[in-house]
């Protein structure tokens, strides 16, 4: 049922060399699927940020290939690998990233009319899916006005406004409260069946794999266990 969007083989990633070269990541073989969220574990420094990294073009892999949407990425000149991140993924960050000056629509919208869409239909596209976030009423509030979970729906909404298929988020819950980043990752699990979205959510917190999936256990640059959930359930069946 589910389609691989990404798909890494063979990947490593070694920084430095000769004598100080170091590999922290790898060989990796993974398949990535629209309609899925897909959550990566596992110690601090074993490569979680690494792969999320390669995932989404921002890092190249020092051995193997990737395809993102069905297209070879290895050889492309980094003008095209820029073009493809841009029209196929999107990025949430731990600490949100909002712009303090601008309000949650505002942080929203600059993203759409960047990539050309007019002020209105941004503003009317921005709104929409603030609402579909829960965040009805706070469209004009700057994010000082904001709890953590509000600033971090708004990261969230910035980053699916857009078209990106792959949804990359690393650690999107590490600054909240358990409630807020329980309502968090609901909306990433439900964004991935509903806009068949591919989500990678890099996480620590025991609580989300019934929410997932599927769950990948990474230690050394390695994936060391992977865990597939046929049909994941809402958390408050989980618990
Ligand atoms: N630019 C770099 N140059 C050299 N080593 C690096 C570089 N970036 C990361 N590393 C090393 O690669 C390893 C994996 O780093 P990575 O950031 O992927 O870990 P992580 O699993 O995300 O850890 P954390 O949970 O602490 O965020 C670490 O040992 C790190 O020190
Ligand atoms: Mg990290």
């Amino acid at each position: 049922m589910s389609r691989t969007f990404a798909k890494l083989e063979g990947v490593t990633k070694c920084y430095g060399d000769g004598a100080r070269q170091a590999c922290v990541l790898g060989p990796v073989d993974l398949e990535v699927a629209s309609g899925e969220m897909t959550l990566v574990m596992g110690p601090s420094g074993s490569g979680k940020t690494t792969l999320l990294s390669i995932l989404g073009l921002l890092l190249a892999p020092t051995e193997g290939r990737l395809s993102l949407a069905g297209e070879k990425v290895g050889d492309l000149p980094e003008s095209r690998r820029a073009a493809l991140r841009r029209r196929h993924v999107a990025f949430v960050f731990q600490h949100f990233n909002l712009l303090e000056s601008l309000t949650a629509c505002e942080n929203v919208r600059v993203g759409l009319v960047h990539a050309g869409l007019s002020g209105r239909k941004a503003d009317r596209r921005s709104r929409e899916i603030l609402g579909s976030l829960g965040l009805s009423g706070k469209e004009d509030s700057l994010p000082r006005e904001l709890s953590g979970g509000e600033m971090q729906r708004v990261g969230i909404a910035r980053a699916i406004a857009m078209p990106g298929r792959l949804v990359l988020a690393d650690e999107p819950t590490a600054a909240l409260d358990s409630v807020t980043g329980e309502a968090v990752m609901t909306t990433l699990a439900d964004l991935a069946r509903r806009e068949e979205r591919a989500i990678v959510a890099v996480t620590h917190d025991p609580r989300w794999p019934p929410l997932a999936h599927r769950v990948l256990a990474i230690r050394d640059g390695r994936i060391t266990h992977e865990e597939r959930r046929e049909s994941s359930m809402p958390f408050s069946s989980a618990v």
